[in-house]
């Protein structure tokens, strides 16, 4: 379900701000009815009409993009920078769902469609988010069982599913660690790694479900297919 002015913006009959407008004046009807209330959500099912016309839903696309190091994960940036939006050839106003820092590369979906993003993004849908880290330091048993527990920063209680000590470099005194986690909240790996003394040096994410980008270059998008989206709406549901 979307928000209706979302809906009709984004279907490029005007500016969200204008669909608003058009709304509060009474000029919009979903299913035959004037809808005046902001905040009213409609499904793909809903027919909705704009000065008694009908309007043309977009599709919605999905895009799975290898995120280079130096791009930000965002539409727009003021500082003028490269976007992850800039690297996908598309009429579609696509988004990224969810977000990698500026310098974490690997697995990125986009898309155009707000309640396939909500599904992945929320935790209670237990979607894996698959990252390995590089980090300073000796990776250990109990050092495991700590970020499977959850540890705490900054009074908020950040957790990961599963970890696993990939490979230990015991001359460079460094790890590789793999940590499957559900939830995206700022910063989380690098925070979750710098409260057990293992500073991050490189973070990639390696899949997100059952996507890899082991078959795309580092900047290389592909579109999901009919079959991946659908799986995907299943794993959500499934694990809700
Ligand atoms: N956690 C981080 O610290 N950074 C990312 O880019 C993603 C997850």
């Amino acid at each position: 379900m979307e928000r209706i002015q979302k809906v009709i913006a984004n279907a490029g009959i005007c500016s969200r701000r204008k669909a608003e407008e058009l709304i509060e004046a009474g000029k919009v009807k979903v299913n035959g009815q004037v809808i005046t209330e902001l905040g009213y959500k409609v499904s793909d099912k809903d027919e909705i009409m704009v000065n008694d016309r009908i309007v043309e839903k977009t599709d919605k696309v999905y895009f799975l993009l290898n995120k280079p190091r130096g791009v930000v994960t965002t539409t727009s940036d003021d500082k003028g920078r490269k976007t992850v939006v800039d690297l996908i050839d598309t009429e579609y106003r696509i988004y990224p769902i969810g977000r990698l820092d500026y310098d974490t590369t690997g697995a990125l979906l986009l898309t155009n469609n707000g309640e396939f993003a909500n599904l992945i993004m929320h935790p209670k849908n237990e979607i894996d988010k698959v990252y390995l880290a590089k980090v300073e330091g000796i990776a250990t048993g109990d050092i495991v069982k700590q970020l499977e527990k959850g540890v705490v920063v900054d009074e908020i209680k950040l957790s990961s599913s599963r970890v696993k000590i990939k490979k230990i470099d015991k001359e460079k005194e460094e790890s590789f660690i793999e940590l499957t986690i559900h939830e995206g909240k700022n910063h989380q790996v690098k925070k979750m790694l710098e409260a057990v003394k293992l500073p991050v040096i490189k973070l990639t994410r390696e899949r997100i479900a059952f996507l890899d980008v082991k078959n795309l270059k580092s900047g290389e998008y592909r579109k999901l297919n009919k079959k991946e989206v659908s799986q995907l709406y299943v794993l959500a549901n499934t694990n809700k």
